[in-house]
C-alpha cells in the first residue's frame, strides 16, 4: 500500500528534508583531504543533537551510525571509520533524520580537492540523472518513468546503474512503498498519485553494474573496483508538479 500524504504532512516531511539537507551541505563544505569519516560522524552527531533531530539510520536493521559515508569503488552504506579520504576521492554521504515522528532523507557525493575529468563526468551524470529524474515525478506517470530517466541518461553516458538496491516511498517511516529502481520501462510500474512523497536515489557507477557487499555486511562496493555516485532527494507528487523537499 502507497501511503499519500496531507498537504500539512508534506509540510512536515519539508521540515525534515530541509534539516537533513542543510546538515549535509554543512557536511560538503566541511570535508578536507586528511579528515577520517569517523569525524564527520562525530560533527553529525552533535549536529542533530543540536537542531533536536532524531537520527534515523542509527539501529536501523543494526546499522551503528548516524552517516553513511561511502568512498570511491563504496556505492552506498559505508560506515563511518578512521579513512582518511584524500585528494582524488569522491565521498557519498546520505543521512536520515527523524524530526516530530517525520523521517528525512537526502545524499549527496562529494568530490577531494580536485577529482580526474572522468570522475567529474560521472559525479555530473549522477546528478544530471536524479535531476530528469524528479522531472518525471507527476500525476499521471508511473513509477517506472522514473526508472528510465535515470537508467536511459546514465546508459547513454557511458555508466551503469545499481540494481541490488533503490528509492523508496518515505513518511512515517524511512522506507514505504513504492520501490523506485535506477532500471525499468517507461508506463510501467505503479502509478504516481498526489501526496505521494517518494525518496528517489540516483547509484550510478562509472564501470559495470554489478555489486558486492563486504564483510562487515553493509558497505556496498562496486565489482570491478570503478567508482560509484549517488544523490539522493525526497519529492512530494503534487497537482503542481514534482516539489523537492530536500532543496537547500
Ligand atoms: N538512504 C538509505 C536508504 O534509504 C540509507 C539507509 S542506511 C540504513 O535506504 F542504515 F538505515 F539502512
Ligand atoms: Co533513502
Amino acid at each position: 500500500m502507497i501511503i499519500c500524504k496531507s498537504p500539512a504532512e508534506i509540510e512536515k516531511l519539508r521540515r525534515s528534508g530541509r534539516i537533513v539537507r542543510g546538515v549535509l551541505e554543512e557536511l560538503r563544505d566541511r570535508v578536507k583531504p586528511g579528515m577520517t569519516t569517523l569525524e564527520l560522524e562525530k560533527y553529525t552527531e552533535r549536529r542533530l543533537s543540536e537542531l533536536n533531530a532524531k537520527p534515523a539510520f542509527k539501529g536501523y536493521r543494526g546499522y551503528p551510525c548516524c552517516l553513511c559515508a561511502s568512498v570511491n569503488e563504496q556505492i552506498i552504506h559505508g560506515i563511518p571509520s578512521a579513512r582518511r579520504v584524500q585528494e582524488g576521492d569522491i565521498l557519498g554521504l546520505d543521512l536520515g533524520v527523524i524530526v516530530d515522528g517525520y523521517v528525512g532523507d537526502s545524499a549527496l557525493t562529494v568530490p577531494i580537492g580536485a577529482v580526474s575529468a572522468p570522475v567529474q563526468k560521472l559525479l555530473r551524470i549522477g546528478e544530471e540523472s536524479l535531476e530528469l529524474a524528479i522531472a518525471q515525478a507527476r500525476v499521471g506517470n508511473r513509477v517506472g518513468d522514473i526508472s528510465a530517466a535515470i537508467q536511459t541518461h546514465a546508459e547513454r553516458n557511458g555508466c551503469s546503474v545499481v540494481h541490488e538496491f533503490v528509492g523508496h516511498g518515505i513518511g512515517r517511516e524511512l522506507h514505504e512503498e513504492p520501490q523506485i529502481p535506477n532500471f525499468g520501462s517507461p508506463g510501467r510500474g505503479p502509478a504516481l498519485k498526489e501526496g505521494m512523497v517518494l525518496a528517489i536515489e540516483t547509484m550510478i557507477n562509472s564501470g559495470g553494474p554489478e555489486v558486492r557487499v563486504l564483510e562487515d555486511q553493509w558497505t556496498a562496493v562496486t565489482a570491478d573496483g570503478g567508482f560509484s555516485a549517488h544523490f539522493e532527494h525526497m519529492v512530494a507528487v503534487t497537482r503542481n508538479g514534482p516539489d523537492v523537499l530536500t532543496r537547500w
